[in-house]
């Protein structure tokens, strides 16, 4: 039987549990020997290599993170460490693999299977949305619905005071969770790299809301901004609300993968597997709308994710 294994690297998302039980389940329906890679790059380099069975799948679906761990490797750009990853998989005859991570995992892969005779599917997983040539990467739906459930919370505290609340949202380079979290919760403001702010502009703005009745002020900031603190001190300066800060952290990784990441998980595993059956490859899984394709890795390493405009016409009065 051939064998196939399955890895996560980088930033956990919720979404790969139900992948790696997707991947084994579909694996043995086919007739392949399926393999988990524990602790990412790094387990691949240390020979933390399993065959799965049903039981090691059994009761992940509804579980946040990834029962196999995951890691961000240093040692994986060496290539010393690439040879003994590459011998590991070798000493069960895996010639397949499927990674869930984000583009520097997808770099990291590309060399990997230039250098040595490895198939590689890439599943774009991170909550933060930035992989260029995809619309959704997993885990982005749990993520936001993480998100709108602590700004839900948030309000009912901010409202019963005259007060402002600063949340800052993960992205490490991209406005994405901020900008969706801002229009789906009902922010009055909303700062990411993406939409140029105009500060003055919103302080005569709220100015007028305030003088209308409006008691209490949400702003969301993507943490790609790191000003986090300077919109405290400009909204206690200039709009004279007290005002709290609310950083939401890695609480927006974790949680039970929402519906629609169980969906995007299955069909992401069951193509990628059903390709890499197909011959030799070297791509990356992607979803752009409503349609699965696959994408060569430069397409997507090189390439630069963009929010859809009609998304930042609609932040942007959040902005100015
Ligand atoms: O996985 C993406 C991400 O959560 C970013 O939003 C954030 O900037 C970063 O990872 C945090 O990384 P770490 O978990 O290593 O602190």
């Amino acid at each position: 039987m051939s064998a196939i294994a399955i890895m996560c690297s980088g930033g956990d998302s919720s979404g790969m549990n139900p992948a790696i039980k997707k991947f084994v389940d579909y694996a043995y329906e086919i007739g392949l020997t399926p393999y988990l890679i524990y602790d990412g790059f790094e387990g691949l380099i240390d020979g933390n290599i399993k065959q799965a069975s049903h039981e090691n799948v059994a009761g992940i679906i509804h579980l946040g993170g990834t029962v196999i761990r995951t890691s961000r490797s240093k040692r994986f750009f060496e290539k010393e460490y690439r040879e003994i990853g590459f011998q590991n998989l070798q000493k069960y005859g895996i010639d397949k693999l499927v990674v869930l991570g984000g583009d520097g995992s997808f770099r990291g892969m590309d060399i990997f299977c230039k250098e040595f005779n490895i198939s590689f599917i890439g599943i774009p997983s991170t909550i933060d949305n930035d992989i260029a040539g995809t619309e959704y990467c997993l885990g982005v739906d749990t993520a936001l619905n993480v998100i709108k459930n602590a700004l839900d919370d948030i309000r009912d505290t901010g409202s019963s005071f005259k007060r402002a609340f600063v949340i800052e949202t993960m992205g490490r380079g991209c406005g994405y969770l901020a900008l969706i979290s801002a229009l789906t919760s009902g922010a009055e403001i909303c700062l990411i790299p993406e939409i140029e702010y105009d500060l003055d502009s919103l302080k005569v703005k709220l100015q007028g809301q305030i003088k209308n009745g409006r008691t209490y002020i949400i702003a969301i900031v993507s943490e790609a901004l790191k000003n986090t603190d300077m919109l405290q001190k400009w909204i206690e300066s200039e709009l004279e609300f007290e005002t709290r800060v609310m950083v939401l952290g890695h609480i927006q990784r974790g949680g039970s993968p929402s519906v629609y990441d169980r969906l995007m998980a299955f069909e992401f595993i069951s193509l990628s597997i059903d390709k890499l059956l197909q011959g030799k490859c070297n791509e990356v899984i992607v979803y752009n709308g409503g349609e699965f394709s696959f994408k060569t890795i430069n397409e997507v390493v090189q390439g630069k994710y963009t929010i859809k405009p009609e998304l930042l016409k609609l932040a942007s009065r959040l902005s100015k």
